[in-house]
């Protein structure tokens, strides 16, 4: 990676012309609010990932215990007093804060302290701004960051209304403000409509995807779940990977060989973290609808990982926000090499493969991934029994329709016994959109 001091990447952009703040650097102090209801080593340790992904070396670490923050400065005042001398004798050159700060916050923190404040909006746009590599990623970055900004500069940048000197001259600066404004707003739109013809290509490349009918898969997960690991391994491709959050930013796609001579198209997404501003979920929504529209979601998770279940949770909350959370999920565990397991698929009761636990860094439960992912997309049937009451006359409907009843006897309280063969892939779909249920033993 190219080592430019954090937040610079940033300033290539429009913005860079706007903004009159002390320069960013490398060697980083990190602020945590303790505020009594989220786990502060957690989140000090997520931010130092964050960080380092960013390019920093972590060199002093804040904590501030207060129910709420401060609205000026976001700390105490004595602490911010304490923040400025630590960061002398630490020779920190960049302050990173765990939460999201007012434009206020930001900017009175950087007066008191001499020294560039980044929240972690900021910080994650940087990281991103670094890791995007294809032409559609580097849009989306810049996109946020210069909405990111806008919406700073309505709220009032006062140090942007700069002084232009002489009598009557002086005062708010207007009119650079307007000009400000105006620039953005104009690239603003500009990106918007180049966006918005690279979506309309990718577009084009699922509607033919469509056509040659080859189920799409997703992978999807919490930043540094192993995605790209599992993808590379599958793939037999050499797609970046790194002990880096967001070393992924842009979806790859590959198609791979499943059992039975079929194929499925694979597609490795940006990671998934906790608190992601709301802004970049909307930025990379595009990127995500290769996610929405998948036959099939891998959800990878770290099994090693402390907090699994809150990763799991985090994740399950984006993909319903991008309106994905009806499509059918396939959890893998990864990282069983850590955990001293071995490799193992979780079915339920009808026999749906819900779970594998894999290692992608050993190879471990591969196969029995791709069998399974096979299972779940490809042409494979699932036969058995279904007990139908009498309000489920729009599924036994629907069932008939597309010929994929067998036999049908009616029991003595009226429900009916159906013997169905379907696509697995028809069946998932039934499951999730109409409430088809399982198959009776
Ligand atoms: P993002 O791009 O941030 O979303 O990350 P990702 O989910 O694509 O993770 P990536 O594949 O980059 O892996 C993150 C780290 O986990 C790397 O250091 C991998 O070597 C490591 N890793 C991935 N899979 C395994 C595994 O099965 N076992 C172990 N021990 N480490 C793994």
């Amino acid at each position: 990676m190219t080592k430019k001091p954090i937040s610079d990447t940033a300033t290539e952009t429009v913005a860079a012309q706007l903004f009159e703040r002390p320069g960013g650097g490398e060697r980083a102090a990190l602020v945590q609010l303790d505020d009594g209801r989220r786990a502060v080593d957690e989140g000090l340790a997520e931010l130092a990932a964050l960080a380092e992904s960013a390019g920093a070396e972590v060199v002093e670490r804040l904590v501030n215990r207060r129910d709420r923050p401060d609205p000026r400065y976001f700390l105490g005042r004595g602490k911010v007093d304490e923040l400025r001398e630590r960061l002398a004798s630490a020779g920190a050159d960049l302050v990173l804060v765990n939460h999201t700060l007012t434009p206020a916050q930001e900017r009175n923190l950087e007066q008191a302290l001499q020294c560039r404040v980044l929240d972690r909006t900021g910080l994650i746009l940087d990281i991103f701004a670094q890791r995007a590599r294809t032409h559609e990623g580097k849009l989306q970055v810049e996109l946020a960051q210069l909405r990111h900004i806008a919406s700073r500069l309505v709220r009032g940048w006062s140090h942007l209304e700069r002084q232009k000197g002489g009598i009557g001259l002086r005062g708010p600066g207007e009119t650079q403000l307007e000009m400000d404004r105006r620039m953005l707003g104009h690239r603003i739109k500009q990106l918007e409509k180049r966006l918005e013809r690279v979506r309309r290509q990718r577009g084009q490349g699922r509607q033919s995807r469509r056509k040659r009918e080859l189920p799409a898969v997703s992978l999807v997960g919490y930043t540094n779940a192993g995605k790209s690991t599992l993808f590379n391994r599958l793939a037999h491709e050499g797609v970046y990977t790194a002990d880096q959050l967001f070393a992924t930013l842009d979806t790859t796609l590959r198609r791979i060989d499943l059992p039975g001579g079929e194929a499925a198209v694979f597609a490795d997404t940006v990671g998934f973290i906790s608190d992601l501003p709301h802004q970049l979920v909307a930025a990379f929504r595009s990127t995500l609808e290769e996610v929405v529209e998948a036959d099939l979601l891998v959800h990878v998770v770290d099994a090693a990982a402390d907090n699994r279940g809150d990763q799991v949770r985090d994740v399950e909350a984006v993909l319903e926000e991008i309106g994905a959370g009806e499509v059918p999920v396939l959890t893998v565990y990864n990282k069983i090499d850590l955990l001293g397991q071995p490799p193992r698929v979780d079915r339920d009761a009808s026999g749906v493969a819900r779970a594998v636990w894999v290692s992608a860094v050993s190879g471990e439960g591969l196969g029995e991934l791709i069998t399974v992912v096979g299972e779940r997309v490809g042409a494979q049937r699932a036969h058995g029994r279904l007990r139908l009451g009498a309000a489920e006359g729009r599924l036994r409907a629907l069932l008939y329709q597309s010929g994929d009843v067998i036999d049908e006897q009616v029991l003595d309280n009226g429900d009916c016994l159906l013997e169905v063969s379907l696509p697995q892939r028809e069946a998932e779909r039934l499951r999730c959109h109409e409430g088809l249920p399982t198959f009776v033993e």
